[in-house]
């Protein structure tokens, strides 16, 4: 075996977004660019001479080619061993326990998330620290700067790795062990969860149904639901991974689960439903005649986390991405812990949770999570939902409307505009920030009075780094907030997100419909961003 170093010249479009490099898979498979990415990487890196490094992904279209790269060139400089799911197969949760269990050095994961796969499709590579969660703005930044410079990438001539066989290789002279994807965090799940609550609540009759999108949690759900909790066989659909989804779009939401959805709302429909993406960390929660918004199911779950063994001891502090609706505040509110708002991306809680200042944490992406990893972790809010309903004996729908008759409603919905022109999307983006000075103490309609209006920026508490332009919040005095940022996610033009939300406090109307409710603010926005007129939309893509 000889370690080869390769020449290569720099691609201008290697920067990190939200979460990794996301491309299409035609962009990911030109020569070298992932060699590029990885090789950037590693030398962004220092001390992982003899370490091992974890590499999962959710099995969509070219992780297979793209594995066998990454663990040549792992080899090729310097780590002592590669720890890889069988197949190469690790949901992001599971790859950020993987990384924290065995004491890895870091971890790549790949997969481009809820975006489709396919020949046609996305990839995506993200590189995680030892912590277990994805790397910091220092260390992408710095991805970012070599890959504008790199000119050659070290990798080997060793034969792939047999990747369906659990157990020992290697690659030239480093260690590549194959592992049982599952088997780690399922442990992880059974110190966590009342597994005999659990189990006596599917044996007394209770039906759910867990779409696993033809994406990386079929073989999570198969084993914990159906296997450990003795759920009926039928329980998980869609549970073999698929290069390409099924066709499908692993994302979630009630655009892409509209069937389970519409199943839910009729009374031969299972008791509750619940679906996760294409890597396993999002999760959708819907009950009976109850959809649970992700920002409520924040809220919800850490107000009852103390039902669940892990959790037993009561919360530190509950964070949440920026857009989020404020519904969680009021939780932190009335347990007296801390509570933090952060920029959009998983990244922005590690620090809180490695200081022990936050135990949940929570997008409104679907995105909810817990220090027990540093990913948010779908099959995780799932499990909490079903130890809740468990022990609560009460239905979802019955849940969460007690929880707004204690804390009040968050109306919340996410407008997206999705491949919009980037020149019309920053312009729009610069121009309502450049309104912003001037809107506060301005009232809209009868009641909507303006009480701050700013472009986010976050100190993080904990090393005291500052990011800014973090996303555009326009507040009013009644907790309405409307927020607009450009995603940093998506891999085509720009992608527009508006997020609405109006708070109905304890007693107040609940039971409006969530578009109508926020029909205000939504035209307020377009009033002031000219949304509709300046990209010629006239509906969103997708609302959630
Ligand atoms: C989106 C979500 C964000 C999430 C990220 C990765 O990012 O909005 O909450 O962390 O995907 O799953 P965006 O495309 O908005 O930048
Ligand atoms: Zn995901």
């Amino acid at each position: 075996m000889t370690i080869l170093t390769i020449k290569t010249v720099p691609f201008a479009d290697q920067k990190p977004g939200t979460s990794g490099l996301r491309k299409r898979v035609s962009v990911y498979s030109q020569p070298n660019y992932v060699e590029n990415f990885v090789q950037s990487i590693f030398d962004s890196l220092e001390g992982f001479d003899g370490k091992t490094l974890v590499i999962g992904g959710d099995g969509r279209y070219y992780n297979d080619v793209a594995i066998q790269k990454a663990i040549r060139i792992a080899a090729a400089n310097g780590f002592g061993k590669v720890l890889v799911g069988q197949n190469g197969l690790l949901s992001t949760p599971a790859a950020s326990h993987v990384i924290r269990h065995h004491k890895a050095f870091g971890g790549l994961v790949l997969s481009a998330s809820h975006n489709p796969g396919g020949p046609e499709g996305d990839f995506g590579i993200k590189y995680n620290i030892g912590n277990g969660g994805p790397a910091p703005e220092r260390i992408t930044d710095a991805v970012f700067a070599r890959t504008k410079q790199i000119d050659s990438y070290k990798t080997n001539d060793a034969p792939d790795v047999a990747l369906d066989q659990i157990g020992l290789h290697r690659s030239g002279g480093m260690v590549v062990e194959v592992i049982d994807p599952v088997a780690d965090y399922a442990a992880l799940m059974q110190t966590l969860f009342d597994f005999p609550a659990i189990r006596a609540l599917f044996a007394s009759g209770f039906t759910m149904t867990f779409d696993a999108m033809h994406a990386v949690t079929g073989p999570y759900a198969h084993a914990i639901l159906e296997g450990l909790l003795g759920a009926p066989k039928g329980t998980v659909i869609n549970g073999t991974p698929s290069p390409d989804f099924g066709n499908g779009h692993p994302d979630p939401n009630l655009v892409y689960c509209k069937d389970m959805y519409d199943l839910l709302m009729t009374p031969e429909g299972p008791d509750f439903g619940a679906a996760s993406d294409g890597d396993g960390d999002r999760n959708l929660i819907i009950g009976k005649n109850r959809f649970v918004t992700p920002s409520d199911s924040l809220a919800l779950l850490a107000a009852n986390a103390h039902l669940a063994p892990g959790y037993k001891a009561g919360i530190a502090g509950i964070a949440r991405s920026m857009p989020t609706s404020a519904a969680a505040d009021r939780v932190a509110e009335k347990l007296g812990i801390e509570m933090h708002e952060t920029p959009t991306g998983w990244k922005f809680f590690g620090n809180l949770l490695d200081a022990g200042r936050v135990t949940i944490c929570g997008e409104e992406s679907a995105g909810t999570g817990s220090n027990h990893v540093r990913e948010k972790d779908g099959l995780w809010a799932v499990l909490l939902w079903l130890n809740i309903l468990a022990v609560r004996k009460q239905g979802v729908d019955e849940i969460v409307r007690e929880h707004w008759a204690i804390y009040g409603r968050n109306y919340y919905t996410r407008h997206d505009y999705e491949e919009v022109d980037a020149a019309v999307a920053g312009k729009l983006v610069d121009e309502l920030r450049a309104q912003l000075p001037s809107l506060p103490g301005k009232t809209f309609g009868d009641d909507l009075q303006i009480a701050y209006a700013d472009d986010f920026t976050y100190h993080d508490p904990v090393d005291g780094s500052t990011s800014a332009k973090q996303g555009i919040r326009i507040g009013f005095t009644d907790g309405s907030r409307i927020v607009l940022r450009l995603s940093g996610t998506g891999t085509v033009g720009a992608t527009l997100r508006l997020y609405l939300e109006r708070y109905e406090a304890a007693g107040g109307r609940h039971d409006l419909e969530t578009q109508l409710a926020l029909e205000p603010l939504i035209a307020l926005a377009d009033e002031l961003a000219g949304i509709k007129q300046r990209t010629g939309r006239l509906e969103p893509s997708v609302i959630t």
